[in-house]
Parts: C-alpha cells; structure tokens; sequence
C-alpha cells in the first residue's frame, strides 16, 4: 500500500469539527437556516430497470470495494474465490506474498482455475484442457503447444483486476480506469489510520441474504433517524441520535458521529478488551461511522472494528456481510474469544433489527403505494449517497435514464458551505 502517515492533525481538526456539530444538532430548533428543501427521491430508482442498468454498470462495476483481509490468504498460494460485484475473480497471494487479484477464467475457452471458495494451491491448472499458470497469473504451459498457429504465451495471461490494499484490507475494482485506492479514499484513509489499518487482525464474517433493492438497505445505515423506533430497547438507551454529526465528503462518502446520552458511557461489549493507543478521543469516548461509497459502512471502535458491506444480486435482492477486526494480539491464538463471541452475537441482534423491515419495505417499494422518499435535514446523508451514483451514471453510462436523476440540492448546498469555510 501507498505508505500513508498518521495525521493527528487532520484527524484532530475532523473532531473538533464534529463536537461542534454535534453540540449545535443538539440545540437547534430546525434545520439551518441556508439548508435547502430536498426534493422527493423518485420510486423508480428503486424498481426500474433501465435506472438498475445504469446503476449496476457506473456503480456496482466501477467503484473499489473492500473484499477481504490480508489474513484470509496467509500464505503463497492462498486464494478466494469472490464473486460480489457477479465476475467471478480470484484473489491470490504469489511466491513474492503479493496478494493480486484476476478474473477466474481461463485464457483458452474459459474455464474456471478454481472452483472452491477459498484454498490453497501450488498453481493454477484448468481442468478442462490442462493449461497451466503460475501463482503470479502467467501461463505456463499449453497442452500440445504444437497444434497452436503462433501463440504468444507472454499475452495469455490471466487478465488482472484492479487489487491494492489499504492496510491489510484488500479492495478490488473492476474498473481498468479507476483512480488508486488511496486518492479514491481520500480523507477517509486519513481518518481511518487511527485505527491501524496496517495491524488490524481478521475475526469473523459471515453473511445473509435479504429480499429487497439494495439502497433498501443502504438507506438505513446512513441516518440514526431510525434509531428511536427500531433500535428502542437496545442503541436508542445509549446513543442520543438528535445530536448526530454529518461529514459529507467527495466521491459519495460521508461520516457520522453520534454522542452518548450519558457522559462517561462505555460500550460494556468491550470491556476487558485490548485497545488501540492511537484512537482519539472522539471515537473513543463517542459514536463514529464511516460510509465509503457505496457499500463499506463501519462503527470503529478502539477496541476492534466492524465492517457491513453490501452487495447487489439482482434488482430486488442482495447479500449484507459483517466483518469484525482487532487489534493486533500478537503471537498465538485470539484471547477473550468469549468476550468476542458475545460481542459479535449482539452486534447481530441490531443488525436484524435494522434489516426486519427491508423485505416489507421491498414489497411496497413494488406497489402503486410508493411515491417515492421525502427525506429531513437529518437524513441528508442519503440524498449526498444517492447524488453520487448520478454523478457515476453520468460519467460511465451513455443514455443516463434523466427522469430518475435528482437535482442535486445536496452539492449545491455543500459548495455553500464551503465558500462559508464550514467544511
Ligand atoms: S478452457 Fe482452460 S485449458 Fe481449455
Ligand atoms: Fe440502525
């Protein structure tokens, strides 16, 4: 990875932003006073077809996305198998211990070089005709070479996917074109260097699959307007959502920050658990949550680090995925694997109930009942979400379905801000 420092000053700059912002979220009476009136999100972009090609093509092909951890290949030879953004590809750790990603097919008539999900294996043979390549992607040898009029085995590697790391986070892109991984982050590789991206260990994930559009549930992740009623008995006794902190950054991401309700509070899932010296106070003490466009949402925590990622598979339904990261343990096995195991366990309780609804909401979405979203002040986050897939569907796809894209209101008032130096 690009070597990026820790930027205390930056990092401090973003928090004494943010306790100013909450401080003023939770005194004011109404939305600022220069704050515009967003317009309806049309229904259509959730169930049209023309707007899902759009979206799936400039948005789901295009973007970088996280797609596992550096410890899920531990040695030369370890692969996956990922298949999230539909390509199948291979994520591949070579003799150099270069973690590299391609597509898994072969260069003669396709086939596939592995078919597990994940493994470990001294090359790369297609079981179809038998060529073979090596863990770098190279071809090696071709059944009956003889037979082939002029090949060049030098051109028929296996064709590359964009691959960088971010720390230990491995994101690909299927996109040739797409800007490096640490300029597409931006600000937010910044801000995450706290967290010692470069030490963070891999735990768990796992996944499910849920019956609805995916900014169905996109759309939940980035607001705690929520939180009162879906999250009553569990995050709503902690967390004081009418103080929440917005960020909004280029490229479509965004952060919110959200104070306790009680001074002092401390998430008792993480007591006992080692944590990171580098984390600031304000994610220490309140609630961060990172949203790198479009599907990489996150609560870090000083003492380990969920991460939610979403994935289409099809107009009307999608897959969500939960990883959790700690700190570096050192040598060894993970300790306080029970104080982990309940950690995890809880954190899935609030993930069902931020998903309980996404099916229904799904059903209505369908129906002549859904006019479409009106969206509060407090739920502007979304709208900046949604404004970036315009912006990408305007840059990659050629007949951009307009009756669907939103005036942008959100960038409007974000470069007013700016001239205002609030951002
Ligand atoms: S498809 Fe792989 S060797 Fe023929
Ligand atoms: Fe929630």
């Amino acid at each position: 990875m690009a070597k990026i420092d820790l930027d205390l000053d930056a990092i401090e700059a973003l928090n004494r932003e943010i306790l100013r912002a909450m401080s003023y979220e939770k005194s004011r009476s109404g939305p600022p006073e220069d704050f515009l009136e967003l317009p309806d999100i049309p229904s259509g972009r959730y169930v049209d077809e023309d707007f899902w090609a759009a979206e799936w093509q400039a948005v789901w092909k295009k973007s970088w996305f996280y797609a596992c951890h550096s410890d899920q290949l531990p040695e030369a030879g370890s692969y996956l198998l990922w298949q999230n953004t539909g390509s199948p590809i291979l994520i591949l750790r070579g003799e150099d211990l270069q973690i590299r990603a391609f597509y898994n097919t072969c260069r003669h008539r396709g086939a596939p070089l592995v078919m597990d999900d994940a493994g470990n294996t001294r090359g790369l043979v297609c079981s179809y005709h038998g060529w073979t390549y090596n863990l770098e992607g190279e071809l090696l040898n071709m059944r009956d070479k003889r037979d082939f009029v002029n090949v060049d085995m030098s051109c028929k590697s296996l064709v590359p996917v964009r691959c960088e790391m971010f720390g230990n986070w491995v994101f690909v892109s299927e996109d040739p074109e797409a800007e490096p991984l640490m300029d597409y982050l931006g600000p937010m590789a910044t801000q995450l260097m706290q967290f010692q991206p470069d030490r963070l260990r891999y735990v768990d994930h796992h996944g499910f699959d849920v019956k609805c559009n995916i900014k169905v549930l996109m759309d939940a992740f980035l607001e705690t307007y929520h939180v009162k009623s879906i999250h009553q008995h569990t995050v709503d006794r902690f967390i004081d959502s009418r103080g929440t902190a917005i960020q909004l950054w280029d490229q479509g991401h965004s952060i919110m920050c959200t104070p306790n309700r009680r001074e002092g509070w401390r998430d008792p899932g993480t007591i006992g658990l080692q944590h990171m010296d580098t984390v600031t106070d304000v994610p220490r003490v309140h609630n961060l949550s990172f949203n790198i466009f479009p599907n990489f949402v996150s609560p870090p925590h000083a003492a380990g680090i969920p991460v939610l990622t979403f994935w289409p598979k099809g107009m009307n339904e999608m897959r969500v995925e939960s990883h959790w990261f700690a700190p570096d343990w050192g040598d060894g096995e993970m300790p306080n694997q029970d104080v982990w195991n309940t950690r995890i366990a809880n954190w899935d309780r609030i993930l069902f109930e931020d998903t309980q609804f996404a099916e229904h909401i799904q059903k209505s979405v369908q129906s002549p009942g859904f006019k479409g979203i009106s969206l509060s002040y407090q739920e502007r986050r979304l709208y900046h979400w949604h404004e970036e897939v315009d912006r990408r569907i305007r840059k990659h796809v050629a007949n951009p379905p307009e009756h669907l894209m939103l005036d942008p209101a959100m960038e409007r008032w974000r470069s007013a801000q700016k001239r205002e130096g609030m951002t």
